[in-house]
């Protein structure tokens, strides 16, 4: 099952509950809320308050993703704020057993956990954490930004997480994020990748819903 997970960092921000209603009647399947502190990336966007306001607003799965220092101190509150995926970034902990310990909050939260590597951070560290998570995100930007260059040696990154999940008979999902557009969203599908981010892509287009149903017809025509 593929899915779309438009990236609202390109949204008018002004209007995000609306925007977020038209990806849905556009039939995506989740939206993709970047969380940034201005610490570990150098940027900064939302948090909790402005997830909890758009939960009520629609049924898209709210793919949640950190890209913060400490995300153990912040679970519990993007949790009660609606999150339904958590995803947070393998640099941001201090080590294994950190990893470990943020997976298992998320876990107790209720939500489903996803690890997130940087474009410079091997795909093999990724490996002794994948039994326990049901998403890896392969960052193909460094983080930070909407609009960048597609990195392409994350391709491979996703062929190869994709054999290791098979060889161990798990099918977490491989989500990409960053750059990805009609031009180059078909190698990242056949790199093993079922969930596809898209922000300027989708928001930098005039008609939000005619970009969005582009994505998802390339989606079905390979079902
Ligand atoms: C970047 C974010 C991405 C970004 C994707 O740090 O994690 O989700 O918004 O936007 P595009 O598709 O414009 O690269
Ligand atoms: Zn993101």
């Amino acid at each position: 099952m593929i899915k779309l997970a438009p990236s609202i960092l390109s949204s008018d921000f002004a209007r995000l509950g609306r925007e977020l209603d038209i990806l849905s009647k556009a039939g995506a399947d989740y939206v993709h809320l970047d969380v940034m502190d201005g610490h570990f990336v150098p940027n900064i966007t939302i948090g909790p308050p402005v997830i909890r306001s758009l939960r009520p607003q629609c049924g898209l799965v709210f793919d949640v993703h950190l890209m913060i220092s400490r995300p153990m101190d912040f679970i519990d509150s993007f949790a009660l704020a609606g999150a339904d995926i958590i995803t947070f970034h393998l640099e941001s902990a201090s080590d294994t057993r950190e990893v470990r310990d943020i997976i298992t909050k998320i876990k107790s939260a209720g939500k489903k956990v996803g690890i997130a590597l940087r474009p410079g951070t091997d795909i093999q560290c990724a490996y002794e954490f994948v039994q326990y998570v049901d998403m890896v995100l392969i960052m193909s930007v460094n983080p930070g930004f909407g609009g960048q260059e597609f990195i392409a040696a994350s391709l491979d990154k996703a062929r190869r997480l994709r054999q290791y999940l098979d060889s161990l008979g798990l099918n977490a999902d491989i989500e990409m994020d960053g750059g990805i557009n009609l031009a180059n969203v078909r190698e990242v599908l056949n790199a093993g990748v079922n969930v596809v981010v898209v922000g300027s892509a989708i928001f930098d287009r005039g008609d939000i819903c005619a970009a969005t149903s582009e994505y998802l017809k390339i989606f079905e025509e390979r079902k």
